[in-house]
């Protein structure tokens, strides 16, 4: 109770703490371990092989928590099975879903349905209200701090935030830039109702794909050390600094042809450095957040001493 919001009664869960979509990287131990902690866990769909894997992903996921946990589809990413893998997610029953990077107006009247409560990813306040009017349950915004995929606008979430929850009715969540107890209370102070992590997650113990040096990285990197690319293509993603980014960044100045690009920013040139670790041959996703990571804790401590470090910034307040 002492938590509550719109959004942890919608989820059903103790913390209004969402751990954001991470493609490769959020499977079922990093989504149980949220889930267990009092946040809300997630599956990444659209990086599994396939729909089955999903299947498999989430009965896994239900055998390490009894909490509620949800699914993240990145519509964007289309490869012609969303709908199959949204189905999986109905049958399964899981407790949300959240979609991102495309126009999510033909998965909704699935979703509504079945009443599953939907999150909708936005980066603006105009994509907020449209969200809300195809009945969206809650929105993310995603401030221009976050690490991965961005908005166009290139507005943070500081000044975003406050903008959408003037703008509709249901509740807002931060996103973007967010890494302790300070992030989570100054979100509320904005008006929203629950906040949504992403880098932060990735340097735990619980994050069991992501190499060593790319968590090490993480947490060796200052907030300057992030830069956006493939903005030449209209995909803007924040990403950590190295000398293939810089070659990237270089490349995109010449051209905006998305196939010269490729070869370095495929999914396969992800994996090279985050599963693999091999960062001269690959990049990994980062937001600025990074520079106020120092550990890498279990998934359990770092939301525990959240709770610490909100607790005491609110009883300063009253
Ligand atoms: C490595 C990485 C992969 C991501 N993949 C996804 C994804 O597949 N789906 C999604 O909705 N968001 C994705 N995001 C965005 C996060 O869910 C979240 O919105 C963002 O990380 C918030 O900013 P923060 O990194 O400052 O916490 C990704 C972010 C990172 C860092």
């Amino acid at each position: 109770m002492k938590w509550h919001t719109r959004l942890t009664e919608l989820l059903q869960i103790e913390y209004p703490i969402i751990q954001g979509g991470l493609a490769y990287l959020a499977y079922s131990d990093l989504a149980a371990a949220v889930s267990n902690a009092g946040g809300f866990g997630q599956i990444t769909a659209m990086s599994l092989p396939d729909a089955n894997a999903l299947r498999h992903e989430i009965r896994r996921t239900r055998k390490l928590t009894d909490k509620p946990f949800g699914i993240n589809f990145a519509i964007g990413m289309h490869r012609g099975d969303i709908e199959e893998r949204l189905r999986i997610a109905l049958e399964e029953k899981v407790s949300a879903v959240s979609l991102t990077g495309g126009n999510p107006a033909p998965f909704m009247p699935l979703l509504q349905s079945a009443n599953l409560p939907t999150l909708v990813l936005v980066s603006s306040r105009t994509q907020a209200q449209k969200a809300e009017q195809l009945g969206a349950s809650a929105v993310i915004v995603v401030g221009h701090e976050g690490g991965g995929h961005l908005g166009r606008d290139e507005v943070g979430t500081m000044v975003l935030v406050p903008q959408v929850v003037d703008a509709v009715r249901i509740p807002v969540v931060a996103s973007g830039g967010i890494s302790d107890g300070r992030g989570w209370m100054a979100s509320h102070a904005l008006g929203a109702e629950g906040i949504a992590m992403g880098t932060r997650f990735i340097a735990t113990q619980e994050c069991i794909f992501a190499s060593p040096s790319y968590k090490n990285a993480l947490v060796k990197a200052s907030s300057s050390d992030t830069v956006v690319i493939k903005r030449s293509i209209g995909f803007p993603a924040r990403v950590l600094r190295s000398p293939l980014i810089d070659k990237i960044m270089e490349l995109e100045r010449e051209t905006n042809d998305r196939e010269a690009l490729m070869p370095y920013i495929s999914g396969e040139a992800n994996k090279r450095w985050i599963y693999d670790g091999i960062q001269e041959e690959g990049f990994g996703w980062a937001g600025q957040a990074v520079g106020l990571i120092q550990d890498i804790p279990k998934v359990s401590e770092l939301i525990q001493r959240m709770v610490r470090e909100a607790e005491d910034l609110r009883n300063k307040w009253t």
